[in-house]
């Protein structure tokens, strides 16, 4: 893969701005813009409703996104595949749905144990202490060992007869981590719990397969993958999610309402009320349209045409340079683990004596974006004892000359603009 090619997808990138905040959002190529204008221009109609050709073709269009989107994680069907906003809105219908009562052998009852790990993102942590604290269930938080790993002696000692749900980040977006899915998936099953698994770092940057990982869900965001901002899915395993009660009720989710009640729809439009962001939905899962052969690239398209192990294996090269880099840099502390193997490349640091939001100001200053602060994971920045660290996280259309200036920055700011 040859990162200098592909920035000609990216008009953002042209101005020679290095963009290292790829954990929070992406850019978007062309190909994946050019689908917004394409599907407004030549296909713009509501989906399951209208009955004229141009509706029909948008249905198709949206329908096939999600099967897009299930070949890419590896899905069985795409009856397996919940468009939604993000990954916040993910986690947060598996809360709702599986606390209400009519969810039957899957509800969530007082007394019953969610068990979370200390790295999750706040998108991944909130919805479970309040619904803990909603429903009267119990919440179990586990801690990591030294460099920032999971520590599955503290999974292992949290599941219990009581234990019902483990919602656990694939990749920590503060620390780096890999966390070792299949073995949390394994021991999840054999306490007789489901597995959720936040996917918002790890979908975009390496092969994700959710059968080979194991798990029940997972939730992941399409602005973090080269989609327009609105787009995140919900993967459910089939028969879970036709057990669980819908999340948000209205239009589209229905298959009869009379004045006495309702039933619902089929898989997974059960989970999709309301008109949804069509347009978005089809720049995240690519779409042909069967008439014309016309295709819409979307942005799962794009990244299978360069291949998840080639994206993780640039990743990594960056995530190498980046942190052998900073820790020859006097001052900077990298967190999360040493070896580059068990890690993905948000790299978060800090700077002994620095405000983390000091030291991003002056790269801004030199053209280069990071994110400082916690992340969105303030649990995890009290355990580090840390007010908040810098992060730099590259994607496929970094390359190593712009690390090498990053790491030059740096070195300046910490020998001659910071005291
Ligand atoms: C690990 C992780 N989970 C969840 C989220 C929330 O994603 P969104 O804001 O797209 O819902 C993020 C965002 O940074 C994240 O890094």
């Amino acid at each position: 893969m040859n990162p200098n090619a592909l920035r000609n997808d990216f008009p953002l990138l042209a101005s020679g701005l290095v963009y290292l905040d790829n954990a929070a959002t992406t850019q978007r190529p062309r190909q994946v813009l050019q689908t917004l204008t394409t599907f407004y221009e030549r296909y713009n109609a509501n989906i399951h409703r209208s009955p004229h050709a141009l509706g029909e073709a948008a249905t198709q269009m949206y329908e096939q996104a999600h099967a897009g989107v299930a070949r890419f994680i590896g899905a069985s069907s795409s009856r397996e595949i919940v468009f939604l906003r993000n990954t916040t809105e993910a986690l947060n219908l598996v809360a709702v749905s599986l606390c209400r009562g009519e969810s039957g052998p899957l509800a969530l009852r007082p007394g019953d144990e969610v068990v979370i790990t200390i790295m999750e993102h706040h998108s991944n942590f909130v919805p479970w202490q309040a619904l803990c604290r909603e429903a009267g269930l119990h919440l179990r938080i586990v801690g990591l060992r030294e460099h920032g790993a999971l520590d599955l002696d503290q999974l292992s000692a949290n599941l219990g007869p009581r234990t019902r749900l483990v919602c656990c980040t694939h990749v920590s977006n503060v620390l780096g981590t890999i966390n070792p899915v299949i073995d949390v998936a394994r021991m999840t099953h054999e306490a007789g719990a489901l597995l959720l698994v936040d996917a918002a770092q790890s979908v975009p940057s390496m092969p994700v397969n959710v059968r080979s990982l194991g798990c029940d869900f997972l939730a992941f965001s399409g602005h973090k993958m080269l989609a327009p901002f609105g787009t995140g899915v919900l993967y459910g395993r089939e028969d879970l999610l036709q057990r669980m009660s819908p999340f948000l009720f209205g239009g589209d989710m229905i298959q009869t309402v009379t004045e006495s009640g309702s039933t619902w729809s089929s898989l997974p439009w059960k989970f999709e009320a309301g008109t949804p962001d069509v347009a978005a939905g089809i720049a995240l899962g690519g779409a042909t349209d069967t008439r014309t052969g016309q295709r819409l690239v979307g942005a799962v398209d794009y990244l299978a045409a360069l291949g998840m192990d080639t994206v993780r294996a640039h990743e990594a090269a960056l995530l190498e340079q980046l942190v052998k880099g900073l820790r020859e840099i006097p001052r900077v502390t990298v967190t999360g683990p040493s070896d580059c193997a068990q890690r993905a490349a948000a790299v978060s640091f800090s700077v002994d004596g620095a405000d983390p939001f000091v030291v991003a100001r002056l790269l801004d200053d030199e053209g280069i974006c990071v994110r400082a602060g916690g992340h969105c994971a303030y649990p995890l920045a009290a355990r580090l004892g840390v007010d908040g660290t810098v992060r730099a996280s590259p994607y496929i259309y970094n390359t190593a000359s712009e690390v090498e200036r990053f790491l030059g920055v740096v070195k300046d700011i910490v020998a001659h603009r910071i005291v």
